[in-house]
């Protein structure tokens, strides 16, 4: 054990772990850069890695904001960084271990220059036996913060920076929500939109409810405002951004939630809306009128099913059962027309039976998802899950993922095949890197086109007809150019 210096802040996963009744209260400024750290990043550098969901993705784009705002700018190696910072995610063991591998890496650029700072933030910041590490065996980190307090970054900088000090700051409460926070968006035509933080699910496996806090949701104003404000600014795709979107608007009592903010942000006019994740559980018919009712709102629900087993469903206290999820899927498909599905699944939770996986491979074979992320159960220090008993071998887990993969993509490439022929509506991510007539985007149903033309532009939303299926993809040629 470490032993606290004054002035730190240590996570606690059993603080983290309490929820209040306590409304969070709407911050509108909170945020401020203290004078004496406003020239903190003229003429420096900073390397930003970012690991795990899109919230990551999307708070990184907070943390880029800071960082310009403080006059630092972006550098793609790290070696020529002032400031390293890694975003970091917990949801697994195996991401865990590639960040910790990544960071044994800096030291020895730590030992070359003696002002480097190395920075960890994220939800592998709120776990207790990873900071314990970082101070024990990677002492050259001397920047820890959490995902509660962004906000603080110039502060948090301006201490290792100027007063030399280690810093250390884990909030496991979280704080309010802030709205006005910088950003330096990473995509020109596609933005995330975060319209809630945390999770109060506690679904027996998962870190999130704990490195993220309880669900706090946006204004629904404040929220339309930025979709309105990234359409004028040239944006055509937002995706609205929780841990679990069907809760939106419950802790402020607002009425309609998720699905009146789904219509609100539909009558914006923005080209094109996505949004994840959905529960399954408590996703409302309300919701899929309006997905059905709305060109905008696109036909792509991610919808995690994790098992196909009732009883393991109810150990992981997923709150359904696999013929509740059967109706909601089936009620989907019928209701949404072309509507796609994409899934997570879990191999390999403690105890699983070789009958009980049959039964998540019998779930793929009625919702022949298009898409599917997969992963075997990982246990995560403090979950509930984690301290149950499992008497599933290792190589019978890296087994059941392996059917359980050449299943779904069997399904995939069965579900692509059909787009072969059709003309399909595909917004321009931009030409590769190495062939400047070779496009790839998306369609309204999150399929990645790969097709070949000239004359286009990134941002653009062109036709093009599918000539060819792949697995993970379609190829395609160019029809004609529309409303650029
Ligand atoms: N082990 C394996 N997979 C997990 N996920 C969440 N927690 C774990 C864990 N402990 C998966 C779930 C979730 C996705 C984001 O990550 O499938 O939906
Ligand atoms: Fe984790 Fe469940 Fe919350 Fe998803 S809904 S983040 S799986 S606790």
């Amino acid at each position: 054990m470490i032993k606290k210096q004054p002035g730190w802040v240590l996570p606690d996963l059993r603080e983290a772990q309490k929820r209040t009744h306590q409304d969070s209260k709407i911050e509108k400024a909170l945020f401020s850069i203290p004078v004496q750290c406003q020239d903190l990043g003229r003429g420096k550098y900073y390397y930003l890695r970012t690991y795990g969901c899109q919230a990551n993705e999307r708070d990184s784009e907070t943390l880029a904001g800071i960082f310009e705002a403080l006059q630092f700018q972006p550098v793609s190696d790290p070696a020529k960084a002032d400031v390293i910072l890694m975003n970091t995610c917990a949801v697994r063991k195996n991401a865990e271990d590639k960040v910790l591998g990544e960071i044994g890496h800096f030291k020895q650029l730590a030992e070359q220059n003696k002002d480097l700072v190395i920075g960890l933030c994220g939800c592998m910041a709120q776990e207790e036996s990873i900071v314990q590490a970082l101070l024990t065996t990677y002492r050259h980190v001397n920047l820890i913060f959490g995902t509660h307090n962004l906000h603080r970054l110039p502060e948090l900088l301006y201490k290792v920076m100027i007063t030399k000090e280690k810093c250390v700051e884990v909030y496991s409460k979280e704080g309010d929500v802030i709205e006005n926070l910088p950003v330096r968006r990473f995509g020109k035509h596609k933005a995330w939109v975060n319209i809630m933080y945390g999770c109060d699910k506690f679904c027996t496996y998962c870190i999130v409810p704990y490195t993220r806090g309880k669900e706090r949701s946006r204004q629904m104003e404040d929220i339309l405002e930025e979709v309105r404000t990234l359409k004028e600014e040239g944006y055509r795709e937002i995706t609205l951004l929780g841990q679990n979107v069907n809760a939106y608007g419950k802790d402020l009592g607002i009425e309609g939630g998720f699905a009146k903010l789904l219509e609100e942000t539909a009558k914006t006019g923005i080209d094109r809306i996505r949004f994840t994740t959905s529960h399954p559980w408590d996703f409302s018919d309300a919701m899929i009128e309006v997905i059905a009712a709305y060109d905008n709102i696109m036909p792509f629900i991610h919808l995690p099913v994790q098992s196909g087993d009732s009883d393991i469903l109810r150990i992981m206290g997923r709150r359904y059962t696999i013929e509740d999820y059967k109706r909601l899927f089936d009620k989907i498909m019928a209701k949404i027309p072309n509507c796609a599905v994409s899934t997570d699944i879990i191999v390999g939770f403690p105890n699983e039976t070789d009958e009980q996986f049959e039964h998540t491979m019998d779930i793929v074979d009625h919702c022949k998802f298009d898409n599917a992320f997969t992963f075997i159960y990982s246990p995560r220090e403090g979950t509930p899950a984690a301290r149950m008993d499992d008497n599933v071998a290792m190589d019978v887990k890296q087994k059941r993922l392996a059917r359980l993969n050449e299943r779904w993509n069997q399904y995939a490439l069965e579900k692509n095949k059909a787009y072969e022929g059709r003309v399909v509506q595909v917004l321009v991510d931009g030409p590769s890197k190495k062939n400047e007539s070779a496009y790839s985007g998306y369609t309204d149903t999150n399929k990645l086109v790969n097709f070949e033309a000239n004359g286009i532009h990134s941002g653009d939303i062109v036709n093009v007809r599918i000539t060819q299926a792949r697995t993970w993809s379609l190829h395609g040629e160019l029809v004609e150019e529309k409303d650029k």
